[in-house]
């Protein structure tokens, strides 16, 4: 095993920070690392606004040494149109958005394998999007068109008393990768699936350690009922997942920053 796959097999979510800070020399090797990530056109659809300030971190979720809030970002594309006297597309379509996120998400894992790389433990959150959105915009001065907070990356280091650092639960097989053609998994492949994320050996999501103590014969039960929400297929409603009011959230942020539009979104037939 090399060095990289070593870092890369290494990754773990740390929930808990120490009070130690991240040397300016490392954050800069972070920043000018990650942008080297692949990007569509040579774009860079993306920016990172990079906090230092615990309150505000604390605003928008969660604190570490330092948080980098991952943007997909059309301003600077559409401002260097402008200035060279171009109008840039009328609107940017959902296929922009996907490709912007794309780019976004490229630059910020680079990110936290470089923070690995050199000593510094790191926890991806989506907590932007939970909570209101709109104080993302006010905290972090974002333009209120084109640009939308995807992810923030927390770096520092593991405050060990703290931290339960599990072991790393992953699928690598059939159901993940699929050679030739996809294949749907039958039911033995559900039921290896069920049992893999059993496994003591193996920790899924890290946060979760005690579903047997709560009466689930399977993780994957606890899973879907308590973190997911959904229903037994044989109770009423059929496997429908609650009502989440964060999803509406992001989809009129979407509208509102122009990614989205309201026109296709009021065509969508209701499900
Ligand atoms: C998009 C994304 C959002 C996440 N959001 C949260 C979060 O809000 N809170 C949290 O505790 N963990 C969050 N995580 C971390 C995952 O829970 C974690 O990666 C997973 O439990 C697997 O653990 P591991 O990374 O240590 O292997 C997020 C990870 C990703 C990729």
């Amino acid at each position: 095993m090399n060095e990289t796959i070593r870092i890369i097999e290494n990754l773990k979510t740390v929930r808990n920070f120490s009070d130690r800070n991240i040397p300016k020399e490392h954050l800069s090797v972070i920043l000018k690392s990650c942008v080297n990530a692949a990007t569509a056109s040579a774009r860079q659809t993306y920016s990172i606004i990079v906090v230092d300030d615990k309150e505000v971190m604390k605003e928008i979720g969660y604190v570490g040494s330092i948080m980098l809030v991952f943007c997909v970002d059309y301003n600077r594309v559409i401002d260097a149109a402008e200035y060279l006297g171009f109008q840039y597309k009328q609107g940017i379509p959902i296929v922009d958005f996907i490709t912007g996120s794309t780019d976004t998400i490229l630059a910020a894992q680079t990110a936290a394998i470089v923070g690995k790389s050199l000593g510094i433990d790191s926890f991806f959150s989506n907590c932007v999007h939970r909570g209101n959105i709109d104080r993302m915009y006010k905290l972090l001065n974002l333009p209120e068109k084109y640009c939308f907070p995807l992810i923030t990356l927390l770096l520092g280091y593991s405050d060990e008393k703290k931290s339960k650092l599990t072991k790393k639960g992953r699928l690598s097989g059939p159901g993940i990768i699929h050679f030739h053609k996809y294949q749907r998994l039958n039911n033995q492949g559900l039921e290896n699936i069920v049992l893999e994320y059993d496994s003591k050996e193996k920790h899924f999501l890290s946060l979760i350690d005690d579903w047997r103590e709560k009466g689930y014969n399977h993780y994957l039960e606890y899973f879907y009922e308590k973190w997911c929400g959904c229903l037994r297929q044989d109770e009423k409603n059929e496997y429908q997942i609650k009502a989440n009011n964060s999803y509406n959230q992001v989809e009129e942020m979407l509208i509102k920053t122009g990614f989205l539009s309201d026109d296709i979104h009021r065509k969508t037939p209701a499900k």
